[in-house]
């Protein structure tokens, strides 16, 4: 391991650009839930199409809302941990660092991290599920049972996350696109990597000649193209990277 951490220091001291893709694996030492994590996931103990659909939307709107409402208040009860503190840190010693996440919180934010790239959206924003109109919403709306009407059309509010089904934000995707088809190194933590199109991203960057670094606990289908592969958990792995590079 020691020697992994070394090779994958000098990887980040030499890169001119860096790109890094993060996912829920990041937030979990925050307390935040995973997705496909066997026993605590998310997906292991709920159902997306009936929460993360249209359709769900649609057949039970309160049940959607509620689900929702509560990880937010999750996610304003935790707080970032030394993994994100890092990635800040490694942004702001980098001419050139993009970060993509794949997580709606807003704990790169809360660290110190800037111009983070959404692709899947953000739960603590909202927009009219009917005529995209974004709304703030107060306390008193958000713990609600159902959700709110849209002033302009009378449509349902919902948070503004990805669902199943539709499209990514294009500005984000297009930024990241960019980004991965230029960097010169890559940066893959605490995603399990078979979400499309963000699972692409290190896919693009590795094509084109990027060097490939993972930080997850478990082997991942993007393992295989890794060039160095970090066993273990991202609050604990990145704080000792950025203290090897001094
Ligand atoms: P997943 O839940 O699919 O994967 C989380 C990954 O984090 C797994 O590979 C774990 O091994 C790893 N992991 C767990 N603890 C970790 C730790 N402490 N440090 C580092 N890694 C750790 O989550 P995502 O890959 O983010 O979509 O999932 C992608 C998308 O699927 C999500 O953005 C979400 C979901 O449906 C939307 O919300 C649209
Ligand atoms: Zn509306």
């Amino acid at each position: 391991m020691a020697k992994r951490l070394a090779i994958a220091t000098e990887l980040v001291r030499s890169a001119q650009r860096i790109v890094c893709l993060t996912g829920a694996g990041v937030s979990a030492e925050s307390g935040v839930a995973t997705f496909r994590d066997a026993q605590s996931g998310l997906w292991a103990r709920f159902d997306p199409a009936q929460l993360a659909s249209q359709a769900g939307f649609a057949a039970d709107p309160g049940l959607v809302w509620q689900w929702y409402m509560q990880r937010l208040q999750g996610v304003a009860h935790a707080a970032p941990n030394p993994g994100h503190v890092a990635l800040a840190h490694l942004q702001a010693r980098s001419a050139d660092f993009v970060l993509v996440t794949q997580n709606v919180d807003d704990l790169h934010e809360r660290a110190g991290s800037l111009k983070v790239i959404h692709l899947h959206g953000q739960i603590s924003q909202f927009h009219c599920n009917d005529c995209g109109l974004r709304y703030s919403l107060a306390e008193a709306d958000r713990s609600a049972v159902f959700p709110p009407t849209c002033g302009k059309c009378g449509g349902l509010i919902r948070p503004s996350v990805i669902w199943f089904g539709e499209a990514l934000p294009e500005s984000a995707l297009d930024a990241a696109w960019h980004a991965a088809g230029r960097c010169d190194l890559f940066l893959c933590i605490g995603t399990s990597g078979v979400v499309y199109p963000a699972a692409q991203l290190p896919q693009i960057a590795r094509r084109q000649g990027a060097r490939l670094i993972e930080i997850n606990p478990d082997e991942t289908p993007l393992s295989p193209t890794a060039e160095i592969h970090l066993p273990g958990p991202s609050g604990v792995i990145l704080p000792q990277l950025v203290a090897q590079l001094g």
